[in-house]
């Protein structure tokens, strides 16, 4: 049978498949390498991984967690953006319908609403795991640098869509914190304004608060992932342990050695380069296996908070009332904490001089030891300071959230 003979007799499914699909499910190394160029999703992953980022020890899944979580947001924010009106006359009512009249309405914003809680604390303790072993140091500096404006994103994001609601907790908790950035000398009131729209939070502070939380801020976001992920791969992968050089004349390693291949051109790997034993697997199926269990993980997560537990939803907006105490979202509540001892640096001068130091982190420790492990003890200093300081935001938190009561009066919860 001629090669078009064959082709005109193969079924149609086949060949719409084929059409999208360029390659069948691999099998050889070759085809495991052709998979990952010529699919656009797969492309963004290197041929092979090296196993010590598979540890789900070693990364615990948080990266991934937080890219999960973002997208369960883009998804249910889109479709909350079918019903959502941001006016101040309409928002209110559009929540009881999404309660009442919407199908499924109420599950769509709990999904919202908790992904987005969820995104602000695993982001954060991805960004512990980071700093814990080490892997912000040469050559992840900047992809370090990134990742902090993208917690910093992520929090902007998440108290931008704290207002939409517009209820009292909504009304109050952004005029808190709006207040707060008023304190930052000489630019601070105008800060406020620019964020505002006005002198106090109304129709002009809801209409920025949506756009910016809508549009300018995830648009932001999606291009800084972007680049995050792009500087994994050009950094080589994930950290890992620097390896003891082999000698070059033998190798006693029960690894098999590292071999080469040309990116799949060629029929087999075929230059056996030095002795250095081969600690990659390919990306397919291995990682792509890990990255599908922590989103079925990530999703099954969400459903089942989002059935147990309602977001709030607080009476309309009455600003005449506040609420004694009114308090900040969950994630601002230690600053709000530190601002009831001093406005300027609770609420300025140590958050700012917090994302200093840790903007500055990877250009301070030029120590190269200790990188791709857990608590590595040549680090001993660095992760005993960086603990302190994350247990004590901790502790202002807890204080925040569960000892402060009218007037912020020190109250017992129990
Ligand atoms: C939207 C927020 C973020 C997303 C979606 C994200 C995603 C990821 C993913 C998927 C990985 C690889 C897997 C893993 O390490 O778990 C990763 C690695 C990394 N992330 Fe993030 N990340 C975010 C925020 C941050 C933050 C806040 C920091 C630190 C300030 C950070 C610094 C890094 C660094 C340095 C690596 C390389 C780690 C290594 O080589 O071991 N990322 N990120």
């Amino acid at each position: 049978m001629t090669k078009e003979t064959k082709e005109r007799r193969t079924p149609l499914p086949r060949v719409i498949w084929q059409s999208v699909f360029r390659n069948p499910i691999p099998e050889t190394d070759l085809e495991r390498s052709s998979t990952s160029f010529t699919n656009f999703f797969l492309h963004v992953h290197p041929v092979k991984v090296n196993k010590h980022t598979l540890r789900p020890s070693y990364t615990l899944g948080l990266g991934l967690m937080s890219l999960f979580l973002f997208l369960i947001l883009i998804v249910t924010g889109i479709l909350l953006m079918f019903y959502y009106v941001p006016s101040t006359t309409q928002a209110y009512d559009r929540m009881l319908d999404l309660r009442g009249a919407v199908a499924f309405g109420i599950f769509l914003r709990n999904m919202h609403r908790w992904s987005a809680h969820g995104m602000v604390a695993i982001v954060f303790l991805h960004l512990c795991r980071v700093f814990l072993t080490g892997a912000y140091k040469k050559p992840r500096e900047f992809n370090w640098v990134i990742g902090v404006v993208l917690l910093l994103l992520t929090l902007f994001m998440s108290f931008t869509g704290y207002l939409l609601p517009w209820d009292q907790l909504a009304f109050w908790a952004i005029t808190v914190g709006t207040s707060i950035a008023g304190y930052a000398p000489l630019i601070g009131k105008q800060m406020q304004f620019v964020l505002l729209g006005d002198t106090s939070v109304g129709q002009e502070a809801l209409l920025r608060f949506y756009v910016l939380h809508v549009a300018v801020l995830p648009a932001i976001l999606v291009l800084g992932i972007a680049i995050h992920f792009w500087r994994i791969r050009k950094d080589g992968g994930l950290s890992r342990p620097e390896r003891p050089r082999p000698s070059s004349t033998s190798s006693t390693s029960s690894t098999p050695l590292r071999v080469f291949g040309l990116q799949g051109f060629v029929r087999s790997s075929f230059t056996k380069v030095g002795n250095t034993p081969d600690e990659s697997v390919y990306t397919w199926p291995n990682l792509l296996i890990a990255e599908l269990f922590v989103f079925i993980l990530t999703v099954s997560l969400i459903l089942v908070v989002s059935l147990l537990f309602n977001a709030p939803l607080e009476q309309p907006v009455n600003v005449m009332h506040p609420p004694n105490p009114a308090k900040a979202p969950w994630y601002f509540l230690g600053l709000q904490e530190m601002v009831s001892y001093s406005a300027f640096w609770g609420g300025i001068g140590i958050p700012g001089a917090m994302v200093a130091v840790l903007l500055a982190v990877p250009y301070l420790d030029r120590n190269p030891l200790g990188v791709g492990k857990w608590f590595a003890k040549e680090r001993l200093l660095a992760n005993t300071l960086f603990v302190t300081l994350v247990v004590l935001n901790v502790i202002f938190i807890i204080i925040g959230t569960f000892f402060r009561g009218p007037n912020w009066t020190f109250v017992s919860p129990f």
